[in-house]
């Protein structure tokens, strides 16, 4: 979604800014703009449309200046255009905005400034924030009976007292980052509920809505917390909390490397991450097999083992492609730990209110730790008293911040908008979670021996399946002029149709539904016939047979069959019009291989359809707004 960067400094600030923007696209967006201070006042540029446009924008009307701001807008109030877009100017251009999240009483808020004189020139939320500060600023300096600043500028206590009146009027959600044009040298930051980082430079200070703007650039940075407002400029940093005041940083050490963050070759994102998952699944293996007994490793729970054989139910919550992962998760912890387990969307289980006793631990799991609706899962089981752990990707997001403990997946960053590597590294580390909850209780030492050697084999295995890459690409060639998909698995691999689906709906913009195999002829298989292809995920397992009957039912109706199977499953061959071969491995591992060949697909249709795939259209990297 939004994505916000800023800088106080001495580089010319358009460069760092533009450079931090496009880093940024990844999450979505459909509009960019900067503002910059400069001596002579706040300079704005902004448009709808890419950032490369606004580059342009940039290059024929240059702005000097060494501080200034940035954003990418994904739009929520309001459509997509230059007006639209991010920074607004606050009264009379004393104050520049760029803001994440959402305002919720806008409209009420929108008025009251109506009513003291105050023009709105967009329908976004934002501005009215951008004129709450500029109002505040100004009560201020008459209450303080400043006739207008002076050569110095303004004092930044006067702006920081503008910037806290503002907030305590705001409900809902904001990353802020503001300009006061009498204020050189410096920019303000505030945070609630939308992420800010902050990076300590040498004579230079950075902000961004996530660090990918700050690799290279530094290697120290700060986590924003919700609540606190921090000034930056270009020789210091001074964070305030609104209700307890000061704040002593904690600086944390950034491990991202710039070659995280570039194409390194691939033609887009989402290819590099589907390659890279041989090397995301070891990442996320190591140090955590344990062969002397026969468990994983689980370093980062903060439970005790007395704590963790209390537990009598785990709830994992999620959403997209992290809820399909948990659904794997469900499957395995039921299986291995005979632990009762569920999956809820989190979107749902923020305002439901199941009943869950004081021996439930709860798990979120996501890539980003930034879903606006996970966060809420997870902040209203931790409420109730639930010890609420994360299974995520980003360090030092909101909700790997918030959780009580956690598990990463050290998968590097996730660029491409469809997940990939995510997926089968959180799936992984639920294997791993499954194992040392089996081994806690009841699962055998030969037993947990031979999962965790199995493991071992799977970067290889991933590596293996890879190779299907060719046939994909010629599976794709024939296939994507189609509309109309289903993806069909059971057990283990019908959270993988339901993953496959939504792969190519989110980046094809195909119609695809998962189902699980035996469940079509209650309903879906009225929609087969010559038009609509079967997407079969059935590597051989117990059910083998029974999926072959189902794959004939699909036959007999003359819809077209696309089969993931197991290297030289001629039967398979013999009934699907086409067969994509991943190596054979153990049953519960399959949706680590199966998934592979389903993302190759959805690319190369997604592509031979025109369609940007790392930047689908209305779709964000993280969606933090709910
Ligand atoms: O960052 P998260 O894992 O919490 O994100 C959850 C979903 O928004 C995400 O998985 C989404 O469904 C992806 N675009 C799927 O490819």
């Amino acid at each position: 979604m939004c994505g916000i960067v800023g800088y106080a400094g001495f580089r010319n600030v358009s460069d760092f800014l533009l450079e931090g923007l496009h880093r940024l696209e990844y999450r979505g967006y459909d509009s960019a703009g900067i503002a910059v201070l400069s001596e002579t006042g706040i300079d704005v540029r902004k448009r709808a449309g890419r950032v490369t446009e606004l580059g342009m924008l940039i290059e024929s009307q240059p702005i000097p200046g060494s501080v200034g701001i940035g954003h990418t807008r994904w739009a929520t109030h309001g459509e997509p255009t230059d007006v639209n877009s991010h920074p607004h100017f606050g009264g009379s251009g004393e104050v520049a905005v760029v803001h994440n999240g959402v305002i919720e009483n806008y409209d009420s808020l929108r008025k009251q400034l109506q009513q003291l004189g105050y023009v709105f020139r967009s329908q976004t939320d934002t501005e009215v924030a951008a004129h709450l500060l500029a109002h505040h600023l100004n009560e201020q300096i008459r209450l303080e009976g400043l006739g207008g600043s002076g050569e110095e500028g303004l004092d930044t206590d006067l702006c920081l007292k503008a910037v806290e009146a503002t907030l305590a009027r705001l409900k809902g959600t904001y990353g802020l980052a503001i300009l006061f044009r009498e204020c050189p040298g410096t920019l303000i930051a505030a945070r609630c509920g939308s992420p800010l980082v902050i990076g300590i430079g040498e004579n230079e200070s950075f902000l961004a809505s996530d660090a990918s703007p700050l690799v290279g650039y530094t290697k120290e940075v700060v986590y924003l917390s919700d609540n606190e407002i921090a000034v930056l400029s270009q020789s210091a940093l001074r964070i305030e909390h609104r209700h307890t005041g000061k704040v002593r940083p904690s600086i944390q050490t950034l491990s991202q490397v710039n070659s995280d963050i570039e194409l390194n070759g691939f033609p887009h994102y989402m290819l590099k991450e589907i390659y890279e998952q041989p090397q995301t699944v070891e990442n996320a293996l190591r140090g955590r097999l344990d062969s002397e007994e026969a468990t994983a490793v689980m370093g980062g729970l903060n439970l005790s083992a007395k704590e963790l054989r209390r537990i009598d139910r785990i709830v994992l919550t999620a959403c997209g492609t992290s809820w399909h992962a948990g659904l794997v998760g469900e499957y395995l912890l039921e299986e291995f730990a005979r632990m009762p387990t569920e999956v809820e969307y989190a979107s749902e289980l923020r305002y439901r209110n199941p009943p869950m006793s004081d021996r439930t631990l709860v798990f979120a799991i996501t890539q980003s730790g930034e879903t606006a609706d996970t966060l809420a899962a997870m902040r209203e089981c931790k409420r109730k008293g639930h010890p609420t752990l994360a299974i995520c990707n980003v360090v030092g997001s909101s909700i790997a911040r918030e959780a009580d403990g956690g598990i990463y997946l050290h998968a590097g960053p996730e660029i491409g908008v469809a997940s990939t590597k995510a997926f089968t590294s959180q799936v992984t580390v639920l294997t791993l979670l499954a194992l040392y909850f089996a081994r806690m209780r009841h699962m055998s030492f030969p037993t947990g021996q031979r999962i965790i050697k199995q493991l071992r084999n799977m970067p290889e295995m991933i590596q293996k399946t890879l190779e299907c890459h060719d046939k994909v690409r010629e599976v794709a060639d024939r296939y994507y002029h189609f509309n109309n998909y289903l993806y069909l698995g059971r057990l283990y691999n019908f959270p993988v149709a339901l993953e496959g689906a939504l792969k190519l709906k989110e980046i094809s913009y195909i119609h695809a539904e998962g189902y699980p195999a035996a469940e079509m002829k209650h309903g879906p298989i009225a929609l087969v016939d010559e038009q609509t292809p079967s997407v079969f995920i059935i590597p051989r397992g117990a059910i083998y047979s029974k999926v072959i009957s189902n794959m004939e039912e699909i036959r007999a109706r003359r819809g077209p069959v696309i089969a993931i199977a197991c290297e030289g499953d001629l039967d398979v061959a013999r009934i699907a019009d086409e067969v994509i071969y991943v190596p054979e491995v153990e049953e519960y591992l399959q949706p680590l291989v199966c998934a592979i060949p389903l993302q190759l697909l959805s690319y190369h249709i997604a592509l031979l359809r025109g369609c940007n795939v790392d930047r689908p259209r209305n779709l964000a990297k993280s969606v933090t707004v709910e």
